[in-house]
């Protein structure tokens, strides 16, 4: 048995990886330039490059388990149709799928490829969290650090947010206990926290004020694309910011399969020098 982890530096495959590393199962690591940390094997891939879904393959021919991160387009089913089909006739017996707290099985985006694996002859597990902690470090860095602020569409909505640590947890089990315990977990942290709440837990860990300026979807996908992602993912995202808005996240929260441990003060807390966060 060989585990591939597509996407496996970013923010959920990181704490993922050395999972794998601990337990002492081998395990394979994707980026598009084949760069990974060590002690990691790394190898390339590009959903966008189907000339790349061999070269895993062609490293480990024993990968029988898959992690997938989707790719960051919206227009993402095709690409990962083409690869599930050429990892399934490699031998792939089993998949877990990043997916999101608000997207079922059928709805766009990663609930296309959750549908698709549902329909294949496969062990699958579509995870499906909320919003991390760590958006707050990486996305909303900029802002914080010039202008103290948090900007976007969310308004009041009240989001159970949670570490990839929980996540990894729970997405090592389903890549490899003997069987996948839940296809479909809901899952959230142990608090719900508006973003002002968030502001006001910063402003005491960091030492200065800093507050949450509400915008219009519209101006928010514009800021995203400003940041420099494409339009229409831009859009989708600042409508999901509209559904926090509108109480979705709250009510994923109260649906939850999975509720983590970590909590989003001690990951604030824990970070509070990062130089994400520093004042220019
Ligand atoms: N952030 C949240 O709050 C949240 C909540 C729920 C669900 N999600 C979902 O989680 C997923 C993102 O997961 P994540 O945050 O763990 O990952 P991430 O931090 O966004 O990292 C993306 C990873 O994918 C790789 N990558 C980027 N473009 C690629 C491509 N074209 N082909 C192959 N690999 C590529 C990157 O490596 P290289 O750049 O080196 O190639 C990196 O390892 C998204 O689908 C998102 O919708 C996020």
């Amino acid at each position: 048995m060989t585990v591939l982890l597509i996407g496996a530096t970013g923010k959920s495959g990181t704490p993922l990886a050395q999972r794998f590393l601990k337990a002492n199962i081998p395990v394979i690591l994707t980026t598009r330039s084949g760069k990974v940390p060590a002690p990691f094997k790394g190898v390339r891939f590009d959903w966008l490059d189907a000339s790349t879904y061999e070269i895993p393959f062609a490293a480990d021919p024993s990968i029988d388990r898959i992690y997938l991160i989707a790719p960051p387009v919206l227009d993402m089913f095709p690409s990962m149709k083409a690869f599930i089909d050429f990892a399934i006739q490699k031998g792939v017996k089993r998949f877990v799928l990043m997916s999101a707290a608000m997207i079922d099985a059928g709805d766009p985006i990663m609930g296309k490829a959750h549908e698709y694996l549902r329909s294949r002859e496969v062990e699958y597990c579509a995870l499906r969290p909320t919003w991390f902690f760590d958006n707050i470090l990486i996305h909303y860095s900029d802002t914080i650090r010039t202008q103290d602020e948090i900007v976007n569409a969310a308004g009041s909505g009240r989001i159970g947010w949670i570490s990839t640590e929980d996540i990894a947890d729970v997405a090592f089990k389903a890549l490899t206990d003997q069987v996948i315990e839940h296809t479909n977990p809901i899952m959230v942290g142990p608090e719900l926290f508006t973003y002002a709440q968030i502001a006001k837990v910063l402003s005491d860990a960091l030492g200065r004020k800093i507050t949450h300026r509400n915008v219009t979807a519209d101006e928010f996908k514009n800021i995203m694309v400003r940041r420099g992602m494409p339009e229409d993912y831009a859009a989708f995202m600042s409508n999901a910011d509209v559904l926090i808005a509108e109480g979705g996240e709250e009510r994923a929260f109260k649906q939850a399969d999975f509720v983590g441990t970590r909590t989003l003060r001690d990951f604030i807390e824990s970070h509070k020098d990062a130089e994400e966060w520093k004042s220019v």
